[in-house]
Protein backbone atom coordinates (compact mmCIF):
# COMPACT_ATOMS: atom_id res chain seq x y z
CA UNK A 1 0.00 0.00 0.00
CA UNK A 2 3.18 2.48 0.76
CA UNK A 3 5.12 1.37 -1.88
CA UNK A 4 1.98 1.97 -4.14
CA UNK A 5 0.94 5.53 -2.85
CA UNK A 6 4.86 6.72 -3.12
CA UNK A 7 5.14 5.33 -6.50
CA UNK A 8 1.97 7.38 -7.53
CA UNK A 9 3.04 10.65 -6.01
CA UNK A 10 6.74 10.19 -7.91
CA UNK A 11 4.96 9.86 -10.85
CA UNK A 12 3.68 13.64 -11.01
CA UNK A 13 7.98 14.95 -10.32
CA UNK A 14 8.87 16.47 -13.78
CA UNK A 15 11.68 17.31 -15.61
CA UNK A 16 13.55 20.29 -13.98
CA UNK A 17 11.82 20.49 -10.60
CA UNK A 18 13.54 20.92 -6.83
CA UNK A 19 11.96 18.35 -4.96
CA UNK A 20 11.70 18.08 -1.16
CA UNK A 21 12.51 14.22 -0.18
CA UNK A 22 10.65 13.08 3.21
CA UNK A 23 11.39 10.99 6.20
CA UNK A 24 10.04 8.17 7.10
CA UNK A 25 9.43 4.52 5.53
CA UNK A 26 7.26 5.37 3.20
CA UNK A 27 8.62 8.19 2.06
CA UNK A 28 11.91 5.95 1.47
CA UNK A 29 10.05 4.31 -0.99
CA UNK A 30 9.56 7.67 -2.51
CA UNK A 31 12.94 7.99 -2.75
CA UNK A 32 13.47 4.33 -4.08
CA UNK A 33 11.32 5.19 -6.87
CA UNK A 34 11.89 8.81 -7.87
CA UNK A 35 16.18 7.25 -7.78
CA UNK A 36 14.48 4.71 -10.24
CA UNK A 37 12.64 7.19 -12.46
CA UNK A 38 16.57 9.53 -12.67
CA UNK A 39 17.40 6.15 -15.09
CA UNK A 40 15.00 7.29 -17.66
CA UNK A 41 16.86 10.95 -18.10
CA UNK A 42 14.53 12.54 -15.42
CA UNK A 43 16.44 15.45 -14.16
CA UNK A 44 15.82 16.96 -10.75
CA UNK A 45 17.21 18.64 -7.75
CA UNK A 46 16.46 17.36 -4.08
CA UNK A 47 16.00 18.81 -0.54
CA UNK A 48 15.71 15.53 1.85
CA UNK A 49 14.57 16.25 5.20
CA UNK A 50 16.34 14.54 7.66
CA UNK A 51 20.71 13.20 7.92
CA UNK A 52 18.87 9.85 7.26
CA UNK A 53 17.14 10.82 4.45
CA UNK A 54 20.01 12.55 2.62
CA UNK A 55 22.23 8.81 3.09
CA UNK A 56 19.86 7.13 1.59
CA UNK A 57 19.44 9.55 -1.59
CA UNK A 58 23.24 9.95 -1.90
CA UNK A 59 23.68 6.03 -1.88
CA UNK A 60 20.79 6.16 -5.13
CA UNK A 61 22.56 8.77 -6.53
CA UNK A 62 19.78 11.58 -6.56
CA UNK A 63 21.23 14.86 -7.00
CA UNK A 64 21.37 17.12 -3.83
CA UNK A 65 21.08 21.07 -3.20
CA UNK A 66 23.18 22.49 -1.04
CA UNK A 67 21.81 22.58 2.91
CA UNK A 68 19.92 25.53 2.69
CA UNK A 69 20.82 27.41 -0.27
CA UNK A 70 16.98 27.29 -2.14
CA UNK A 71 14.11 29.65 -2.03
CA UNK A 72 11.26 27.50 -2.91
CA UNK A 73 10.69 24.03 -3.80
CA UNK A 74 7.80 22.67 -6.90
CA UNK A 75 7.28 20.17 -5.14
CA UNK A 76 7.52 17.86 -2.12
CA UNK A 77 6.74 14.23 -1.27
CA UNK A 78 6.38 13.05 2.32
CA UNK A 79 4.93 10.88 4.46
CA UNK A 80 2.57 11.46 8.11
CA UNK A 81 0.97 9.83 11.18
CA UNK A 82 -2.14 10.88 11.17
CA UNK A 83 -3.75 12.62 8.23
CA UNK A 84 -7.38 14.02 8.81
CA UNK A 85 -9.83 13.34 6.21
CA UNK A 86 -11.17 16.38 4.40
CA UNK A 87 -8.91 19.23 6.31
CA UNK A 88 -5.99 16.76 5.17
CA UNK A 89 -4.13 18.78 7.65
CA UNK A 90 -1.75 16.23 9.20
CA UNK A 91 0.56 15.27 12.33
CA UNK A 92 3.83 14.49 11.66
CA UNK A 93 6.95 14.14 13.61
CA UNK A 94 6.95 10.23 15.08
CA UNK A 95 10.19 10.14 12.30
CA UNK A 96 11.81 13.02 14.60
CA UNK A 97 12.55 15.13 11.65
CA UNK A 98 9.66 17.29 11.80
CA UNK A 99 11.60 21.26 11.86
CA UNK A 100 13.14 20.22 8.13
CA UNK A 101 10.21 18.61 7.39
CA UNK A 102 7.70 21.70 7.95
CA UNK A 103 10.33 23.75 6.55
CA UNK A 104 10.71 22.24 3.57
CA UNK A 105 6.67 21.86 3.32
CA UNK A 106 6.51 25.32 4.08
CA UNK A 107 8.73 26.37 1.23
CA UNK A 108 7.01 24.15 -1.40
CA UNK A 109 4.45 24.84 -4.19
CA UNK A 110 2.94 21.53 -3.63
CA UNK A 111 2.98 18.63 -0.86
CA UNK A 112 1.70 15.30 -1.83
CA UNK A 113 1.31 13.12 1.25
CA UNK A 114 2.00 9.80 1.08
CA UNK A 115 0.32 7.11 3.68
CA UNK A 116 -1.74 3.75 3.96
CA UNK A 117 -5.31 4.11 4.87
CA UNK A 118 -4.41 3.26 8.50
CA UNK A 119 -3.47 7.06 9.23
CA UNK A 120 -6.53 8.51 8.05
CA UNK A 121 -8.76 9.40 10.94
CA UNK A 122 -11.18 12.25 11.10
CA UNK A 123 -10.12 14.39 13.77
CA UNK A 124 -6.53 14.53 14.91
CA UNK A 125 -5.12 13.51 17.96
CA UNK A 126 -6.74 10.49 19.37
CA UNK A 127 -4.34 7.57 19.36
CA UNK A 128 -1.45 9.25 17.98
CA UNK A 129 0.94 11.12 20.15
CA UNK A 130 1.55 15.07 19.01
CA UNK A 131 5.41 15.81 18.56
CA UNK A 132 6.89 18.61 19.81
CA UNK A 133 10.64 20.04 18.81
CA UNK A 134 12.15 21.61 22.01
CA UNK A 135 15.24 23.72 23.01
CA UNK A 136 17.65 20.77 24.76
CA UNK A 137 18.77 23.80 26.85
CA UNK A 138 16.36 24.54 29.75
CA UNK A 139 13.99 21.44 28.53
CA UNK A 140 12.63 20.47 31.89
CA UNK A 141 10.85 24.28 31.92
CA UNK A 142 9.34 24.08 28.35
CA UNK A 143 8.82 20.61 29.25
CA UNK A 144 6.87 22.20 32.28
CA UNK A 145 5.01 24.37 30.70
CA UNK A 146 3.35 21.75 28.40
CA UNK A 147 2.42 19.43 31.34
CA UNK A 148 0.82 22.71 32.50
CA UNK A 149 -1.37 23.08 29.89
CA UNK A 150 -2.89 19.54 30.36
CA UNK A 151 -0.89 18.11 27.76
CA UNK A 152 0.43 14.90 29.10
CA UNK A 153 3.70 15.55 27.75
CA UNK A 154 6.79 12.21 27.67
CA UNK A 155 10.70 13.40 26.85
CA UNK A 156 11.46 10.84 23.41
CA UNK A 157 13.90 8.73 24.63
CA UNK A 158 16.59 7.01 22.53
CA UNK A 159 18.85 4.45 24.06
CA UNK A 160 17.66 5.66 27.38
CA UNK A 161 18.86 8.92 27.06
CA UNK A 162 16.79 12.01 25.75
CA UNK A 163 16.28 11.89 21.73
CA UNK A 164 18.25 14.28 19.98
CA UNK A 165 17.00 15.95 16.34
CA UNK A 166 19.03 16.87 13.41
CA UNK A 167 19.08 20.25 14.61
CA UNK A 168 20.06 19.11 18.42
CA UNK A 169 16.81 19.72 20.00
CA UNK A 170 14.60 17.26 22.15
CA UNK A 171 11.27 15.59 21.24
CA UNK A 172 8.03 15.47 23.44
CA UNK A 173 5.32 13.64 22.64
CA UNK A 174 1.76 15.14 23.92
CA UNK A 175 -0.76 12.78 24.74
CA UNK A 176 -4.05 14.81 24.69
CA UNK A 177 -6.40 12.77 22.59
CA UNK A 178 -8.58 14.15 19.94
CA UNK A 179 -7.73 17.64 19.32
CA UNK A 180 -10.76 19.94 19.11
CA UNK A 181 -9.33 22.63 17.68
CA UNK A 182 -5.62 22.09 15.98
CA UNK A 183 -5.03 26.08 14.94
CA UNK A 184 -5.56 27.37 18.65
CA UNK A 185 -3.44 24.45 20.04
CA UNK A 186 -0.66 25.30 17.04
CA UNK A 187 -0.88 29.38 18.41
CA UNK A 188 -0.80 28.79 22.03
CA UNK A 189 2.74 25.88 21.82
CA UNK A 190 4.20 28.48 19.36
CA UNK A 191 4.04 30.72 22.00
CA UNK A 192 5.87 28.95 24.42
CA UNK A 193 9.49 30.22 24.61
CA UNK A 194 11.81 27.33 23.85
CA UNK A 195 9.06 25.47 21.89
CA UNK A 196 10.74 25.16 18.20
CA UNK A 197 8.09 23.45 16.23
CA UNK A 198 5.09 21.62 16.16
CA UNK A 199 4.19 18.47 14.36
CA UNK A 200 0.86 19.87 13.27
CA UNK A 201 0.77 20.59 9.58
CA UNK A 202 -1.95 22.50 8.82
CA UNK A 203 -3.15 23.82 5.36
CA UNK A 204 0.26 22.46 4.04
CA UNK A 205 -0.75 19.24 2.48
CA UNK A 206 -2.78 19.94 -1.56
CA UNK A 207 -2.81 16.32 -2.23
CA UNK A 208 -3.31 13.22 -0.08
CA UNK A 209 -2.59 10.04 -1.50
CA UNK A 210 -3.88 6.77 0.29
CA UNK A 211 -2.78 3.08 -0.40
CA UNK A 212 -5.85 0.60 0.29
CA UNK A 213 -5.65 -2.67 -0.03
CA UNK A 214 -7.94 -2.20 -3.01
CA UNK A 215 -5.97 0.23 -4.82
CA UNK A 216 -5.20 4.10 -4.24
CA UNK A 217 -7.16 7.05 -3.61
CA UNK A 218 -6.21 10.46 -4.25
CA UNK A 219 -7.52 12.89 -1.77
CA UNK A 220 -7.19 16.83 -2.93
CA UNK A 221 -7.31 19.98 -0.75
C1 LIG B 1 9.01 11.86 10.26
O1 LIG B 1 9.40 12.84 11.15
C2 LIG B 1 7.52 11.74 10.24
O2 LIG B 1 6.88 12.96 10.08
C3 LIG B 1 7.12 10.75 9.18
O3 LIG B 1 6.68 11.39 8.03
C4 LIG B 1 6.09 9.88 9.72
O4 LIG B 1 6.53 9.36 10.95
C5 LIG B 1 5.66 8.78 8.75
O5 LIG B 1 6.55 7.71 8.79
P1 LIG B 1 6.17 6.29 8.16
O6 LIG B 1 5.97 6.51 6.70
O7 LIG B 1 7.36 5.44 8.48
O8 LIG B 1 4.93 5.83 8.86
Amino acid sequence: MKRAAAERAVADVQDGMMVGLGTGTTAELAVEALARRLSERLRIVAVPTSERTRALAERLGVPLAPAGDWPCLDLVIDGADQVERGSLDLIKGLGGALLREKIVASAARRMIVIVDDSKIVDRLGGRSPLPVEIVAFGWRRTFERLADLGLQPRLRLASAQPFLSDGGNHIVDCHIGEIADARALEATLSGIVGVVETGLFLGLASTVVVGHSTGIEVMQR
